[in-house]
């Protein structure tokens, strides 16, 4: 059985309850591919697709052969599901994301975490690229992610709950897990990469804020401001994967420049802070437990 394929600009809500039937097919589907049980799956971001070069013995499925996933439409973004090792560690990675500006579902956003669970990954690592929102963090800054404030004014909980997944209210206390921070700040100091640490704030976009809606943010408490991972944090919470992540910060937030901001700058940073990342990774991922 194949799912139907959403329009993105007419997207089929997917409730929680909904969740199970549809990642039964996709489990099928990458089954039908390969047999690697995932210890972690990984979310790269904006510019950090290198990451997927460095898989070994990779399986890449696109996602049009991943029943009910549409084609990934943000730029930068390839739109691939890997199966692999990274570091001799067995891995899963989205090439490309799911983003509510694209007009993708709540409940669509989310998926690709949820079906890492059910490949057995017990672990998932975000990553994206932000803008930064403490004036300290100029473009090429890495953020360990250690909480966020999703502001998006979505939820991918919302809607009848699957008792199978997970609860019908998830602890958010420790979202991003502390003992895996402390991992990632120590690989980053192996591999000679300085890594800051802050709050991630994430909104709907497509957009970048306004000047005062940067300050705002920086008033709020957040360190970082960007266009994804909260609502798949969460979900990821809600079947009990333990989250990880960091922001790589490509341009100060809006207004703290004076010059207007670009994709093409947002790209351009990622692209040189990406292979530091990389490094993180890698070294992250090599014999965790
Ligand atoms: N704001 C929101 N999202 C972003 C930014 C930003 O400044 N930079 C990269 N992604």
């Amino acid at each position: 059985m194949t799912a139907p394929r959403p329009a993105t600009d007419h997207p089929i809500p997917i409730r929680p309850i909904d969740q199970p039937t549809r990642l039964e097919a996709l489990e099928a589907a990458v089954r039908a591919h390969s047999s690697l049980v995932p210890r972690i799956g990984i979310i790269l971001g904006s510019g950090l697709g290198g990451l997927a070069d460095e898989l070994e013995d990779a399986l890449a499925i696109p996602f049009a052969d991943l029943p009910g996933w549409p084609e990934a439409t943000a730029p930068g973004h390839v739109g691939r599901l890997l199966l692999g090792r990274l570091a001799g560690t067995p891995v899963v990675a989205l090439q490309g994301r799911f983003h509510l500006y694209e007009g993708n579902d709540s409940g669509l956003v989310v998926q690709p975490v949820l079906l890492f669970a059910r490949l057995g990954a017990r672990t998932v690592f975000l990553t994206n690229a932000a803008g930064g929102l403490d004036p300290s963090f100029g473009p090429g800054t890495l953020m360990v992610i250690r909480d966020h404030i999703n502001l998006t004014g979505l939820n991918p909980l919302r809607g009848p709950n699957a008792d199978a997944i997970g609860p019908r209210f998830p602890d958010l206390t420790e979202a991003w897990s502390a003992r895996l921070r402390a991992r990632l700040h120590a690989a980053g100091a192996e591999e000679g990469v300085e890594l800051a640490e802050g709050v991630y704030v994430g909104l709907l976009g497509p957009n970048y804020e306004t000047p005062a809606e940067v300050r705002m943010l920086a008033q709020l408490g957040g360190h970082a401001v960007g266009m994804s991972t909260v609502l798949e944090c969460i979900a990821a919470r809600w079947a009990g994967l333990e989250v990880v992540g960091v922001s790589l910060v490509t341009n100060a937030g809006a207004g703290y420049s004076g010059q207007p901001l670009t994709h093409e700058e947002v790209l351009a940073a990622g692209a040189e802070a990406g292979p530091r990342l990389a490094r993180v990774i890698r070294r992250f991922v090599t014999d965790l437990p």
